[in-house]
């Protein structure tokens, strides 16, 4: 992920903004830049590689100056090298940016028709090319801002400076997280509190859909039609940490929000931003070739890897042997050295997983790894290692690492579907769209069913057992919800294959059996609403997850109806898992427990 600094200070700011930036080099990053304004000039110095590289550059070339900006970058689109480095400058414009600006490809064609000359690769550069029109056309630097944020679209943090306003940095949200940061006759502002900790404890988070104008006076913020919003100043607490909770009160809460910023972190590693398709990963597993795929891995990390199973079978073809670590090595199921196996696990230390890898490595199999920690020892055994780059996960429960497990498997299912001829580019670029939209969609979804989740968990943790139910790559979501309600909020959950429930599970419901239908309208939807009216004709109460189309499509009754925007199937499970996510947190609040660190849970199993 990249990081932000901002300062509008009262003394020189440049080695003051490096050293915040160091305290963000936890986010990940491969170039890094910094400018400032002084005596009405505007000055950037950028360099490739870690920020010792832009420090011995300033310690050369001084950039004085009482107001700047400086970035770390983690490549999206484009090289990480010098010229690619944040800040961009266009006419007297400055911008650092952390996310994906989606459409950046029809934004740069319109500026390029209009004459513009870029500089680099980034997607980056057209909102500078956007402030510098709107400054041209006369208008003042809020309502130039303004214009470009209803623009463009995709998940984002953008600080900008202009050249002939040495008091005044702007900026905004939409996904990836901006701290404001209140000094003594200074402001700051940054990717989150740890990194404004030597400045200030004085924080205000803004939120999706804020816009700022922050002066060393204080901060305003109004929203993207200009209308005045009040964000609240907190103390944090994040001074004594290295790993902030940001405005939120528990770690998982932190992580499921985060995950936006995290996925678009994911996915810069396995997709071609400008080229629309995948990055071709792992070469040690060749797809072309394998005869099928053995997949295991423990709790989350195994739903994960049943999501996985129905993309490499539906879009690769790929047949896939999938079972829990623990039963998968004593089935002593055959193996041969012309199959390969993939281990999940967010830690890479779970013993039950690693243990099967190793039993699999002796069969001779090529061994893909997809983890989030590089150098665990399940990546340090494994011939090829996938990285989910979530970031570190503190909440026991995992939340980010599974949407990032999916991110990278669905780009996997998409690469050996192309290598085994069953997707043609045609279908790679329709897919890896999807996947390029899914930061904004989630940013979206967050704040859409929020309030909606955290009301109905007041009801939900009135009952003692609650049954999921989905089909297709739902059916390992209902899993998955059911996991998640349980390990935190200790209420018995049960999740079931929706065609399964007249074979059994269908006797447990009554009154007293809420039933969480997971169903987005897609080829499963019609047989799943049967099922939810044998719910309904024995007076099970129905929780809905459904989309707009589904919606309209049913009108059984329900306790609740949660309507998502309607997504590809490719994406439908990471974006359905976020109302899950947040029901089970908000569940387990309620309830009381210790959502962070419930009880007889580890983050890492590492015994068998
Ligand atoms: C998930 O919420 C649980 N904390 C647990 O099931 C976890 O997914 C499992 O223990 C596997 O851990 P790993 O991904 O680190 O291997």
């Amino acid at each position: 992920m990249c990081g932000i600094v901002g300062i509008v200070g009262k003394a020189p700011v440049a080695e003051r903004l490096v050293d915040a930036l160091r305290r963000l080099e936890y986010r990940g990053y491969d170039s890094a830049g910094v400018a400032t304004i002084h005596d009405g000039v505007m000055e950037r110095r950028r360099a490739e590689g870690k920020l010792f590289n832009l420090e011995k550059k300033l310690s050369v070339e001084r950039l004085p100056g009482e107001i700047g900006i400086a970035h770390t970058r983690w490549a999206t689109h484009g090289v990480p090298n010098e010229t690619n480095a944040h800040p961009h400058f266009v006419e007297g414009v400055a911008v650092v940016h952390n996310g994906i600006i989606e459409n950046f490809s029809e934004l740069r064609d319109e500026l390029l028709a209009e004459g513009a000359v870029f500089q680099s690769q980034t997607d980056t550069e057209v909102v500078a090319h956007l402030l510098a029109r709107y400054t041209r056309e006369g208008l003042d630097h809020r309502a130039a801002m303004l214009a470009m944020l209803n623009r463009v679209s995709g998940a984002y943090a953008l600080v900008v400076m202009f050249a002939d306003d040495p008091q005044t940095i702007l900026c905004a949200r939409f996904g990836p997280p901006l701290a404001i940061g209140h000094g003594k006759d200074e402001m700051f502002l940054g990717s989150d509190a740890i990194a404004l900790a030597p400045f200030t404890n004085r924080i205000t988070y803004l939120v999706d859909g804020d816009c700022a104008v922050m002066t060393a006076r204080g901060v305003s913020i109004t929203d993207y039609a200009g209308k005045p919003v009040s964000r609240p100043m907190q103390i944090s607490q994040s001074a004594a940490l290295m790993v902030d909770k940001g405005n939120h009160r528990h770690f998982m809460e932190k992580e499921i929000y985060e995950q936006p910023e995290i996925i678009s972190h994911a996915l810069s590693h396995y997709v071609d931003f400008a080229g629309g398709t995948v990055k071709t990963q792992g070469a040690a597993i060749d797809f072309a070739k394998v005869r099928s795929l053995a997949v295991s891995a423990c709790g989350t990390a195994y739903l994960a890897g049943l999501i996985g199973k129905y993309w490499f079978e539906r879009y690769a073809r790929l047949p896939v042997e999938i079972d829990v670590a623990s039963e998968f090595r004593y089935r002593e199921m055959p193996l041969s050295s012309d199959q390969a196996a993939l281990f999940i696990s967010q830690s890479g230390e779970t013993a039950d997983t690693l243990a099967s890898l190793r039993y699999c490595k002796e069969a001779g199999l090529a061994i893909g790894a997809i983890v989030n920690v590089r150098e665990s020892t399940i990546a340090r055994e494994a011939d090829a290692v996938f990285p989910i780059l979530a970031g570190p996960e503190i909440g026991v429960a995992s939340t980010k690492a599974f949407t990032c497990q999916l991110a990278v498997l669905a780009s996997l299912a998409i690469q050996a579907g192309r290598a085994r001829g069953t997707l043609s580019e045609a279908d790679e670029k329709a897919l890896v769209r999807h996947l390029i939209e899914m930061p904004r969609v989630m940013s979206r979804v967050l704040n859409l069913v929020q309030p909606q989740m955290e009301s109905l968990s007041r009801d939900l943790s009135r009952f003692k057992d609650v049954l999921y139910l989905g089909r297709g790559t739902s059916y390992p979501l209902a899993l998955e919800g059911a996991l998640k309600l349980k390990e935190i909020s200790y209420i018995h959950a049960e999740g079931y294959a929706a065609g399964e429930l007249k074979h059994g599970p269908i006797a447990l419901i009554d009154e007293n059996m809420p039933v969480i239908v997971i169903a987005p309208h897609d080829r499963f939807f019609e047989k799943t609403v049967s099922n939810m009216q044998e719910v309904a004709a024995r007076g099970g109460k129905i929780i809905f997850i459904t989309d707009e189309k589904g919606a309209a499509a049913s009108k059984l009754p329900t306790m609740a109806t949660i309507v998502l925007p309607v997504v590809d199937e490719v994406i439908s499970p990471m974006i359905f898992a976020l109302p899950i996510q947040l029901l089970a947190y908000h569940t387990a609040v309620f309830m009381g427990t210790d959502v962070d660190q419930p009880r007889n849970l580890a983050k890492s199993v590492t015994v068998e």
